[in-house]
């Protein structure tokens, strides 16, 4: 029995290798992203597990159902990458780990907002520019005074709202779905521009799908109170960009923390590559004292990778013994 593990980064290896060795199956790794260049890496496979942000096209898709692997197994929560209109046509399951440690991300936009409020990124440039003084210019804010708008409170987002709470902050969110069980300092709002116009902070926890395209855009940017925070750890499509770098320009918007990046694909190809960064308004960003940009690195926790790497090959494992996928990731 063999499983093939594309993706795979040096953490994740000790957890796979200890699966493997456990479960009695042959383990082949690469670090490649699952390409259809190198999918006949996975021949006579049980199944593959697979971690990227990159697409997973239809040619992969149609590989893998010539070679009769039966289950694409991802060791993350989001599936705006897959291409799942093929993998049905060509009738491969898919499998996600939907909640490998919400607590990895809700802390790390937690973080993100105390460093925007206390002006870190700004401090740690005077510091390191020897200009000591200026930095008593910076007043930061406090976080117990905040009005926090949360966007999506599946997983992560209630967790975020959870921790903004403890923190004591007043914590507004809207869904599209709110939770039937809504704890008492959960504030619902019944649409996105009532949140937007109270929100001092906002943090965006929904999927990147189609649908969600620019979440925020110039209009729903220019609704937030003027110097508002914006955080964003769930997908780079949910924000125009453009329309955020102007807001940043003007000050409509008084800094962004965005771990997830609209162009975030051609950061990774280029520095896969050794390539210079091109991508979109990238430098213009990083070039801001009230930006911080992070390579998607929200989930990355020793905790996070070892219940990624678990949960997915659980997954494959499962359909294996028992002809059925636990964590099915369907078509819409
Ligand atoms: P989830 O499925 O548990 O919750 C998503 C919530 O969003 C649901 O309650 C849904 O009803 C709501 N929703 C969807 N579209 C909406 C809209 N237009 N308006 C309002 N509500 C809407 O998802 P999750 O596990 O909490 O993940 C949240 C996001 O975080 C996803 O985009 C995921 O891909 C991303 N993520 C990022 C990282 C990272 O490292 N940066 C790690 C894991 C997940
Ligand atoms: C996810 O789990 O969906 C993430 O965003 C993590 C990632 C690096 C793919």
């Amino acid at each position: 029995m063999k499983i093939t593990a594309y993706g795979v980064r040096p953490e994740e290896q000790p957890w796979l290798t200890k699966i493997a060795q456990k479960n009695h199956f042959e383990l082949i790794q690469t670090a490649a992203w699952l390409t259809a260049d190198n999918v006949d890496l996975a021949r006579g496979s049980i199944g593959i597990s697979a971690f990227q942000t990159l697409p997973y096209s239809a040619a992969v898709f149609a590989k893998m159902a010539a070679l009769k692997i039966p289950v694409l197994a991802i060791r993350n929560v989001g599936t705006d990458n897959l291409d799942l209109a093929s993998a049905d046509r060509e009738g491969i399951e898919v499998s996600n780990v939907p909640v490998y440690s919400p607590a990895a991300i809700a802390e790390f936009v937690v973080l993100s907002a105390l460093q925007l409020l206390r002006q870190a990124p700004a401090t740690t440039r005077l510091v390191a520019q020897d200009q000591l003084a200026e930095v008593q210019n910076l007043v930061g804010g406090e976080l117990n005074q905040q009005t926090i708008g949360v966007i999506g409170t599946g997983h992560i987002g209630l967790l975020a709202a959870k921790t903004f709470h403890n923190f004591g902050a007043r914590v507004l969110a809207y869904d599209a779905f709110p939770r039937t069980d809504q704890p008492d300092w959960l504030e619902y709002v019944a649409d996105l521009p009532t949140l937007l116009a109270q929100s001092q902070i906002v943090t965006l926890h929904v999927p990147g799908i189609k649908a969600n395209d620019h979440l925020l855009d110039a209009r729903a940017l220019a609704r937030l109170p003027k110097g508002a925070l914006v955080i964003n750890t769930a997908r780079g499509n949910l924000i125009d960009t453009s329309a955020l770098l102007a807001a940043l320009t003007t000050g409509q918007i008084g800094g962004a923390a965005i771990d997830t990046y609209e162009f975030e694909n051609q950061i990774e190809r280029a520095s896969e590559s050794h390539q210079p960064i091109t991508a979109p308004y990238y430098h213009d960003l990083l070039a801001m004292s009230n930006v911080i940009l992070t390579p998607h690195i929200a989930y990355h926790t020793d905790v996070a990778v070892q219940n990624m790497v678990q949960g997915s090959l659980a997954n494959i494992l499962n359909y294996q013994a028992a002809k059925q996928l636990l964590n099915p990731v369907k078509l819409g």
